[in-house]
């Protein structure tokens, strides 16, 4: 009982002992327990982020513009040699899909892990889980594979998720082939640095961003399953894009005639203000800038032609070879932070739903593992062909809008 006390007071959070007391046993227990597991060292380095301006920590490197190939400017004999050599690779059962599901969709309002989204698509309606199975159903009915399937779940829809694959029978996908795997969490902190509990007494926890998936492939052994399976090429992508192509021999034969060990696939962003990651070289080294932290004045520079000069838009179409992806996963990513509302019981008990934000969340973001390379094989693809992204209710990226590109796109 002590330890616990102590540990709350030499990191500042004693607020935590007036819970301990209003909770039931069952909870008192489990709150002492999260206590007992959280690395206080790491918080109270997370908690020295939290107001970091953004536009310095860009200011202090060197950005510069990354290389791509465009898929349909590109030399005929370069694009078959390319789709020879990506198409030998998924022939020979050496490349593997998997699939970031462990956000929690927000901005869109489902309530449910946000594969579990019924899209209203011709000629009939599909969940977002079901279009992904079944493009990479397609793909091994092509290529005359099965392909693995692993699939990124976060503790608050590992259940929910597994339950629905199980549900709808994996939607017919050969089940011993697709694998879950868990991300990781991290506590939310309030403005003064202060733990919040929620309103069944547990510490308010987040996950940890999907930078986070190399460290959880390893510890979840998926690494090791994709060894054992003798995959060498691993396509990382999200789960809210139906037009998201897995299996592109061009982006892998591209990436491995580039002799590199990491390619993503880009598309030209729509405007300044899409809420899209551009890639860039950062002080040399391959990268992202998150929409969240591109300063406006980048935002809206162009070049000679009026073309944005941060255009290529990250759609999390990634690619790594299975060596990238275990030299990423023993690296420590930074964390990146961001201020959000999050509801918690204050010291009476009593729910407290703030109208703006009132803590940080802590997260890694996946494209900071291309800095661990020199190069990055970047394969510009079509919006109308690689990016119907559903992230809002209404709008733009919003389930209308990627209806349209869908059934476009499958002339359905
Ligand atoms: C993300 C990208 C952005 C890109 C955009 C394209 C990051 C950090 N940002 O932004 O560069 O331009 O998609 O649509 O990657 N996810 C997890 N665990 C988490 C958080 C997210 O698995 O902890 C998954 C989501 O389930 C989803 C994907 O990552 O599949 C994208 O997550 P989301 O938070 O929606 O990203 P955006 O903000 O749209």
């Amino acid at each position: 009982m002590a330890d616990y006390k102590e540990i709350l007071r030499k990191n500042n959070q004693e607020h935590i002992l007036k819970y301990i007391d209003m909770a039931n046993d069952k909870q008192r227990e489990e709150l002492v327990k999260e206590i007992e597991n959280i690395d206080f060292n790491e918080l109270s380095e997370l908690y020295k982020i939290s107001n970091r301006d953004k536009n310095k920590a860009l200011e202090s490197q060197l950005i510069e513009h990354v290389k791509f190939v465009d898929k349909y400017k590109m030399d005929k004999n370069d694009y078959k040699k390319y789709e020879l050599t990506g198409e030998e690779i998924i022939k020979n059962g050496e490349y593997a899909v998997v699939t970031m599901a462990g956000g929690q969709g927000t901005r869109l309002g489902h309530n449910g892990p946000k594969g579990t989204f019924l899209l209203n698509v011709n000629p009939k309606p599909k969940y977002l889980f079901e279009i992904l199975a079944d493009n990479i159903k397609s793909a091994n009915k092509k290529y005359g594979v099965t392909l693995n399937w692993y699939i990124m779940t976060s503790t608050e829809n590992d259940q929910k998720t597994e339950e629905f694959f199980e549900k709808h029978n994996y939607f017919d996908y050969p089940k011993e082939k697709i694998k879950f795997f868990r991300q990781g969490n991290l506590p939310l902190i309030s403005e003064e640095g202060k733990l919040l509990i929620d309103e069944d007494f547990h510490i308010k926890y987040a996950a940890d961003g999907n930078g986070c998936i190399y460290k959880s492939m390893r510890l979840d052994g998926i690494l090791d399953d994709m060894k054992k399976n003798n995959i060498k090429w691993i396509f990382i992508g999200a789960v809210d894009n139906a037009l998201l192509n897995m299996v592109d021999p061009i982006l892998l034969g591209l990436t491995v005639c580039e002799n590199n060990q990491i390619g993503s696939k880009s598309v030209v962003k729509r405007s300044p203000e899409e809420p899209v990651g551009v890639f860039c070289k950062k002080d040399g080294k391959p990268g992202v800038i998150e929409y969240t932290e591109l300063p406006t004045e980048m935002a809206h520079e162009t070049d000679e032609e009026g073309e944005l000069l941060f255009g290529e838009s990250h759609i999390m179409c990634n690619l790594y070879s299975i060596d990238a992806l275990d030299k990423i996963s023993k690296e420590n990513l930074p964390y990146h932070s961001a201020h959000k509302k999050a509801a918690y019981i204050d010291e009476d008990g009593k729910v407290i739903k703030p109208t703006k934000p009132n803590a940080y969340k802590y997260e890694a973001f996946i494209f900071d593992g291309f800095a661990y390379f020199d190069n990055i094989s970047i394969l510009r693809g079509r919006r109308n062909e690689d990016f119907a992204p559903v992230k809002n209710a209404e709008g733009n990226d919003s389930p209308a809008t990627a209806i349209e590109l869908y059934n476009n796109y499958w002339n359905v």
